[in-house]
C-alpha cells in the first residue's frame, strides 16, 4: 500500500529526530534537535547528557510530526527505531518509545541499524534525478564511523574497509580543537582552510596509494599536533595547518574511493554520507575519483547526510515490504556491525 505511514525515531548519538514517510518514500513530516548546545561544554557528547535530553525532547517530536503528517497512530503501517549501533542510553529511549507506540496500536516494530539507514538514504524516491541502482560504493565520513560499504540489495551489504583507528569527523575535530576552534570542529576548519595555503605546511596522508580501502587518521592529527608546536602560531600559520589538514583528508578520501571502487567492478555510483560530506573539498575530490571511474558521486542533500529519522523510517518501510519486522523483546545494540 503506497499510501501506508511509517514512523522513524533516530536517538543514537546527539541528533533527537523523528519522521512520518509514506511507502512511495514521500516525506509527510520530519524533525530534528541537535543537542550542541547542551554538549558543547564538554567538547563531545556526553552519554548521559545526551540519554536524557533524548528522552525530554523525543516524546514531544513524535507527537509534531504526526500532527504535521495527519495521522493518529492506528493508521501507520509501522513504527521504525534506530537499534544500534550507538550510545546505549539514547538507543533504549528511542527504541523503546518506538516499541510502546507500536505494542499500543497494534503496528509492526522495525528494529533498524543506523548503517544500513544510512547506506539507503541514496535509495529515497525522488532524492536524485535518476534512480540509483544497486549495487553501488557508500562512503559513511561521520564523527562516529568512517568506513566503505559496498550496498548490494537491502540486507545485503558487504564492509571493504574501515578506520583503524580513529573516525574521520574526529580527525577534523580533534585537530581543529588543536587549532583553537570550538567543538564540532569540522565546520569551523572547513572555514580557517579557505584563507591557508596547503602547500606551505604539508603534513602526512595516511594510507595513500597502499591496498585495500581502510583508514587511519591518528597520525595526521599528530602531525597536526607537532605543525602547531613548532609554528609561530599565527592566524596564518593556523589557516596554513587548517588547509593542509583539509588537503591531505581530501587526497586520503579520494585514493581510498578510486580503491573500493576497483573492489566493487558493477558500482552504478559513489556516494557519499555523514556530516564529514558537507565538506566541499572532501565532496570535490570524491566527484573527481568517481569521474575517474566514469561513475556519479551521489551525495544526500546534507539534513539527510546528518544523523535524522526520514533515513530510518526509510530503512524501515524497505524492511517492512520483505516482511523483516522485530519483537518487542528487541534489545537494542550499542555494537552491531551491518
Ligand atoms: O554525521 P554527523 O552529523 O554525526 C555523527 O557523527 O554521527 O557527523 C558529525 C561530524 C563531526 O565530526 C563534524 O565535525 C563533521 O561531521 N563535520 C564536518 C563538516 N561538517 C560536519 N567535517 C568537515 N567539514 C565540514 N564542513
Ligand atoms: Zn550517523
Amino acid at each position: 500500500d503506497r499510501d501506508a505511514a511509517v514512523l522513524g525515531l533516530e536517538s543514537s548519538c546527539d541528533e533527537t529526530a523523528a519522521a512520518v514517510l509514506r511507502a512511495d518514500g514521500s516525506i509527510l513530516a520530519e524533525a530534528v534537535l541537535s543537542q550542541l548546545a547542551e554538549h558543547s561544554p564538554y567538547g563531545g557528547v556526553v552519554p548521559e547528557i545526551a540519554a536524557r535530553a533524548h528522552l525530554d525532547h523525543l516524546p514531544r517530536l513524535v507527537a509534531q510530526v504526526m500532527a504535521e503528517a495527519g495521522l493518529d497512530y492506528p493508521r501507520l503501517a509501522g513504527v521504525a527505531a534506530t537499534a544500534g549501533p550507538g550510545l546505549i542510553g539514547g538507543l533504549i529511549v528511542g527504541s523503546s518509545l518506538g516499541k510502546g507506540i507500536a505494542l499500543a496500536h497494534g503496528l509492526p516494530f522495525v528494529a533498524v541499524n543506523h548503517l544500513e539507514a544510512h547506506a539507503l538514504t541514496a535509495t529515497l524516491p525522488g532524492l536524485v534525478p535518476d534512480p540509483i541502482r544497486f549495487p553501488y560504493l557508500l562512503m559513511l565520513l561521520s564523527g562516529g564511523h568512517c568506513q566503505c560499504v559496498a550496498v548490494e540489495e537491502v540486507g545485503r551489504y558487504r564492509r571493504l574497509g574501515t578506520t583503524l583507528d580513529d573516525a574521520v569527523g574526529e580527525a577534523f575535530d580533534k585537530s581543529a580543537k588543536l587549532l583553537g576552534l570550538p567543538w564540532p570542529g569540522g565546520p569551523a576548519l572547513e572555514r580557517l582552510a579557505t584563507r591557508g595555503d596547503p602547500a606551505r605546511i604539508p603534513l602526512p596522508r595516511p594510507l595513500l596509494g597502499r591496498a585495500g580501502c581502510d583508514f587511519s587518521w591518528s597520525g595526521l592529527k599528530t602531525a597536526v599536533a607537532h605543525a602547531v608546536a613548532r609554528s609561530a602560531g599565527t592566524g596564518q600559520d593556523r589557516a596554513d595547518i587548517a588547509a593542509a589538514f583539509q588537503a591531505s583528508v581530501a587526497a586520503v578520501l579520494a585514493d581510498r574511493a578510486r580503491h573500493a571502487l576497483d573492489m566493487l567492478p558493477g558500482a552504478t555510483a559513489l556516494v557519499v554520507a555523514g556530516g564529514v560530506a558537507a565538506n566541499q573539498g572532501v565532496r570535490a575530490a570524491l566527484a573527481g575519483a568517481a569521474a575517474q571511474r566514469g561513475l556519479p558521486l551521489v551525495a544526500p542533500p546534507i539534513r539527510l547526510c546528518t544523523d535524522n529519522a526520514v533515513m530510518v523510517a526509510w530503512a524501515g518501510i524497505e524492511r517492512l515490504r520483505r516482511g523483516l519486522t522485530d519483537e518487542v523483546g528487541h534489545a537494542p545494540r550499542p555494537r552491531w556491525p551491518l
